[in-house]
């Protein structure tokens, strides 16, 4: 008996209204990217915002959101086109007191304080705005929905709208969204799905520094990142983050390392700082900030079993400068050597950089991007380069010296830190205020 083709609880097949075609027949449809005018967001959205897309920017309260979308509407309208700005935190008087402070009123910014949606809706139509801001998306609220605003259902309910919306008028719609301990999950993260780009926006409160990063995007790569400085007068990207999180110092210091962290495909320059002291009794404190507390732990025992260097009985204090974080194993190295240095009071010279993985074996690890990072070392005038095997021997003007294992490496560190000796860092680095 011939097997029966309809589906089972009498679910039949709808005639399509638009038949599916092969992908060869099918026009490609290409993005068309807006530059924002803020370059270090345009580097993270692959080029600007596209018209009909929706994007979410996600971050902490107080991160800085409204001011770095405030520059946003304000380089919109620069460029000769209107961009309207809808807030449902913060009243007009507000909004445009920040646009005073941070430097960024025009004329063509248009204001709306409004948490209904279809108010919202309502000033879309009325303004007929290439880019549209909405500040936050949890602030807005669906009369026609339940639940109250900022939860999972109303978010939906208002993003969906705002999609639609902006699909329809071929506007350029940036969220944003509040991201709390609590709401992480019942806010952005419940969007995420719905919308066309997901940046998150985030940094120390303690310093200066924010930093944009895709992590999704349908119309670009996810793998650059965009950095900020955050000050009273306004927000202001940082085409070049390289010395940022150096410690400006004339000579070099033992305890503290440098080396090339990824973040994405762009490379940072860091520092690792380490300091030991004799335990006060009982066991021995461990302050680890910046850096992965496990792979700290793991060095400091690689340290002590292979190289023979008991640094493991002394309190560890280790930290990066200027909240970065450096989290990754390309980082071990750096960790390992800074902790040598501080062991033997031996300061490396401030032109070398230290990059590559520790295993447990006390082996050295190649690590992804090698050429990138160093090709940055070079750029920024590094001279020597403390790596795995299998780099580069020479990447401009600077030199690797690799290690198959840590006892070489510390061998090579003893070399170079004789060798260059009162080596000043490189003049790149230093011109920076
Ligand atoms: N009136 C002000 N004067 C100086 N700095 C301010 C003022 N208002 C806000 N800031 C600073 O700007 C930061 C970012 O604020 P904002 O852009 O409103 O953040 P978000 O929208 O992410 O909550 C605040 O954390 C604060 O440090
Ligand atoms: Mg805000």
């Amino acid at each position: 008996m011939a097997e029966s083709t309809a589906p089972p609880n009498g679910l039949r097949p709808a005639a399509p209204a638009r038949p599916a075609v092969p992908i060869s027949s099918i026009a490609p449809g290409s993005a068309r990217h807006q530059q924002t005018g803020v370059a270090e967001l345009d580097r993270v959205l692959g080029g600007g915002v596209v018209s009909g897309s929706v994007s979410l920017l996600a971050g902490d309260p107080g991160v800085g959101k409204s001011t770095l979308l405030l520059e946003v509407v304000h380089r919109w309208a620069l460029a000769g086109r209107r961009a309207l700005y809808v807030s449902g935190e913060e009243s007009g008087g507000q909004i445009r007191l920040r646009a005073e402070r941070t430097g960024c009123s025009h004329d063509e910014i248009y204001l709306a304080a409004e948490s209904d949606l279809q108010t919202v809706l309502g000033h879309i139509e009325a303004v007929r705005p290439t880019l549209v801001v909405v500040d936050s998306v949890q602030t807005i609220a669906a009369a026609d929905t339940d639940g109250v605003a900022g939860g999972v259902t109303q978010v939906r309910a208002v993003t969906a709208a705002l999609t639609a919306a902006a699909k329809a008028g071929d506007v350029a719609l940036i969220l944003v969204g509040h991201v709390t301990k609590d709401g992480a999950i019942a806010g952005p993260r419940s969007l995420e799905h719905l919308v066309d780009v997901v940046l998150h926006f985030d940094g120390d409160r303690n310093s200066v520094l924010r930093m944009v990063r895709a992590v999704k995007n349908r119309f670009g790569a996810t793998d650059e990142v965009g950095c900020f400085l955050l000050r009273d007068s306004g927000i202001e990207g940082v085409a070049d983050p390289s010395g940022l999180f150096l410690e400006q110092r004339s000579e070099p210091v033992p305890g503290t390392a440098i080396t090339v962290a990824l973040d994405g495909k762009r490379p940072l320059i860091g520092e690792v700082q380490a300091l030991l002291a004799n335990p006060a009794g009982g066991s021995p404190r461990r302050a680890v900030s910046g850096i992965d507390h496990a792979r700290a732990a793991m060095i400091t025992a690689v340290l002590d079993k292979h190289a023979k260097l008991p640094v493991g009985a002394a309190d560890i204090y280790l930290s990066t400068v200027g909240g970065m974080r450096l989290t990754d194993p390309s980082t071990d190295l750096a960790v390992a050597i800074a902790l040598a240095s501080a062991y033997a009071d031996l300061p490396l010279p401030a032109t070398t950089v230290v990059v590559g993985e520790v295993g447990l074996a006390g082996d050295l690890r190649p690590i992804s991007g090698m050429d990138r990072r160093l090709a940055e070392a070079a750029r920024l005038g590094f001279t020597t380069a403390l790596t795995p095997p299998g780099a580069p021997a020479t990447v401009g003007g600077l030199h690797t010296v690799s290690a198959a294992n840590i006892v070489a490496a510390l061998h090579h560190l003893v070399d170079i830190a004789d060798h260059g000796a009162g080596l000043r860092p490189p003049p790149r680095l230093l011109d920076r205020s």
